[in-house]
Formats: structure tokens, sequence, C-alpha cells
């Protein structure tokens, strides 16, 4: 049996992620290690919450005695690491708290993994989930690849690069065994709606402004989170020792583009007239330092692990939008106490 532990697996890739692992792998134990900050749910996790080989550690990865101590009862086998502070706006509003979990939070781990693989490391492996936003924005043409050079522009990108860094020079400097993946942006079920496809979810449905950021022309590369989980599988299984992996959809879209599709799909749901939720559309004060565009060129992935997207975009935005409308009560408990000022305090200004 091998014990895996799995960060931040109560916030949404992290809660795809721990469900296929504890589903599919009986015979691993699977440790999900989560803060529980206002991201992180375990009603992502009523599913599997009673499985025998699955357990809940609540704790932060800030804090270095705590993790120590985890690392050393429970021996483990291989970390997948996602716990992270995941949105720009808070990073914008909040560096410090980035910093600390993104940057502090990841090297507490790879202290902790390189003193108990120290005299054994073969066959472990320390999985660090990061971002492409770790590229920094491109013009109108070209894709990240794996080659692209780091020029992170966010508090949130630049905390994600240095965790990159860090994690790198373990591997060179202690031979801890790593691997990095940097994905696109994700949507699906479960996802916290301060990001653009949850946020405007919701606010259609609640007939509130749908803040679109500048003129709305900034492109983003979507891909269904359940795509990333089977990525994450399959690079923790196959992937290279010491390399990365760039994982996208090949799927970009312009977000005034994105946010017309979702209005007319939930016209539709909820019975309105063509038409009806784009008037909700409301141009706002761009975000700081905005990237123009993101796109993932993942033929590394594809071609060395046999790794494709699953689904048609317009089916997962379908599929997304219903599990919204059906899991009200989720929807309502997050969006409720905290949620309120910080949306205020973030859109009242713009
Ligand atoms: P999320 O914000 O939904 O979840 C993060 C989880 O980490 C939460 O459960 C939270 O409670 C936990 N956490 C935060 N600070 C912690 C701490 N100090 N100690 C322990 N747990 C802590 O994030 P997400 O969108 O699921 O992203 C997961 C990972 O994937 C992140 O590393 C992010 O950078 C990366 N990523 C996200 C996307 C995306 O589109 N969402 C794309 C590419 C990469
Ligand atoms: O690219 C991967 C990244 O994708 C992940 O690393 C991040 O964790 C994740 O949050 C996401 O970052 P983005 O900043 O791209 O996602 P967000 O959903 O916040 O915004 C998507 C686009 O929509 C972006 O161009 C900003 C814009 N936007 C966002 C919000 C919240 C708006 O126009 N209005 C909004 O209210």
């Amino acid at each position: 049996m091998k014990t895996i532990l799995i960060t931040g697996g109560a916030g949404f890739i992290g809660s795809h992620v721990t469900k296929r692992f504890v589903k599919k792998y009986p015979d691993y134990k699977i440790v999900n290690l989560d803060k529980l900050t206002y991201a992180g749910n375990l009603a992502n996790l009523t599913d599997i919450e009673k499985n025998e080989n699955y357990e809940f550690v609540r704790g932060d990865i800030v804090d270095v005695d705590f993790v120590q101590e985890l690392f050393n009862k429970y021996r483990f086998d291989g970390v997948i690491h996602l716990a992270a502070e995941s949105h720009v706006d808070r990073s914008i509003l909040n560096p410090m708290d980035f910093i600390m979990t993104n940057i502090v939070g990841t090297v507490n781990l790879l202290n902790a993994a390189k003193i108990i693989w120290k005299d054994n490391p073969e066959n472990k492996i320390f999985y660090h989930i990061s971002t492409d936003e770790v590229y920094g924005s491109l013009g109108k043409e070209g894709f990240f690849t794996e080659e692209t050079a780091y020029d992170p522009r966010s508090p949130y990108s630049a905390s994600k690069a240095s965790s990159d860094h860090i994690v790198r020079a373990y591997f060179h400097t202690y031979k801890i065994p790593v691997v990095i993946s940097n994905c696109s942006n994700n949507y699906g079920a479960n996802q916290f709606p301060e990001k653009l496809i949850p946020l405007c979810i919701n606010n259609i449905k609640n007939n509130k402004p749908l803040p679109v950021y500048g003129k709305g022309e900034n492109v983003r590369d979507w891909l269904w989170v359940e795509d990333h989980a089977a990525a994450i599988e399959l690079i923790f299984h196959k992937g290279k020792v010491g390399e990365t992996y760039n994982i996208g959809g090949n799927n970009e879209w312009k977000n005034i583009d994105l946010v017309l599709l979702l209005c007319k799909i939930m016209n539709k749901k909820l019975g309105r007239k063509e038409g009806e939720s784009e008037k909700l559309i409301t141009y706002v004060t761009d975000r700081a330092g905005h990237d123009l565009r993101y796109a993932i060129d993942s033929s590394k992935l594809q071609k060395n692990l046999g790794w494709k997207p699953s689904l048609q975009f317009e089916e997962g935005l379908e599929k997304t939008v219903d599990w919204y409308l059906e899991n009200e009560t989720w929807l309502i408990n997050v969006t409720s106490g905290a949620y309120q000022k910080y949306y205020e305090n973030l859109y009242d200004k713009r």
C-alpha cells in the first residue's frame, strides 16, 4: 500500500483529484491536508469521506513543525501539491497570504520530503501543480511551451513562479524526485464563485451585473477540470522525474465571447428570452497588470504520455451550468458571509 499526500484536496481542482485517486486506487491511502480557507470546502468530498483509504487532516502548510510531524507520521510515498492561494484579484489586495502559502508552504513540504526520503528516494515523487500564468502574457500570436521564459506579472503568478523555481532547485541540489505541471484556466463543478465562470453563473441566476474587466478582450485557454485531473493522474504515475509538462485545452476564448456564451446557455436553462441575461453585462475598471492572453502548447504531454482533452467546451460549459443550478445549497453556502464583504470590497469600487 502506498501512502499519498494530496495538499489542497478540499479546493476546486484538489477535490476532483482526491475523488479520482480515492475511487480508482483502493490500494493507495490518500491523506488530504487542507487548511480549509474560504476556498476549501469538505462538501466537495462527500462521496468519498467514508472510504477506508481516505483520511482528512486539517492543517496549514506554512506551519513547519506540523508539516514535519505529518511526514514523520505517515512516511508518504508521494505528494501531489495543490494547496495554494489561487485568485489573482485577491493577490492584488493582499499579496502576503500568497507569499506565505505558495512559497513558504511549498518549501516546508519540500524540506519535510527531503528528510523522510533522504536514504530511499527511489519510487518517490513530489508533484508540484503550477499554472501557465508563470509564463506571463502573450501577444496575439504564439503559445507557452515548457521552454518559455518565466515572466510573472501578478503577486499570484510571481508566488507560483517562485515555488516552481524552488521545486526545481531541490531537484538539482538535493536530488528530490520532483515533477511539475503548468496548466491553463480550469472550469467545472465546485469552483469557488470568485472566478469568472462561476461568478457569472451565480450573477446571471440572481440578475446581478456581470463585471467584465476592461474591454473584455483578454483571452484565456479553458480546460475542463476533470481533464486536468486526468492529466495529473497520468503525470503522477508516468511523468519523468525532473521534467515539466504543460497542460491546456487548446481552447482560447475572449472573455466577452465566453460571457456571451454563458448568457446564451443560461437564457435557455432559465427560460429567459434571447438577449435577456446579456443586458447584465457591465464593463468595469480593468484588473491591474491584467495579462492579455494565455495559450498553452501541450504537445509534450500529448506525445510523450498520450493525454488529450476529452470534452468540447460548449458541452463542458453546459454541464457546469447544470451543476451550479442543481447545487443551489452549495452555492448559497459559499456565497454567504465573508464572500459578500470580499465582493463589495472588490467590485463596488470598480
Ligand atoms: P482553490 O483556491 O480552489 O483551492 C486551494 C485549496 O488550498 C483550498 O482547499 C484551501 O483551503 C487550500 N489551502 C490554501 N492555503 C492553504 C494552506 N496554507 N495550507 C493548507 N491548505 C491550504 O484552488 P484551485 O483553483 O483548486 O487550484 C489548485 C492548484 O492548482 C493551485 O496550486 C493553483 O495555483 C493551481 N492551478 C489552478 C488553475 C485554475 O484554473 N484554478 C489552473 C492552473 C493551476
Ligand atoms: O491560467 C491559470 C489560472 O487561471 C490559475 O492559475 C488561477 O488560479 C485561476 O484563478 C485562473 O486565473 P485567471 O485570472 O485567468 O482567472 P479568473 O477567473 O479570475 O479570470 C478569468 C478572466 O476573466 C481574466 O482575464 C480576468 C477576467 N475577469 C475575471 C473576473 C473574476 C473579469 O473580466 N471579471 C471578473 O469578475
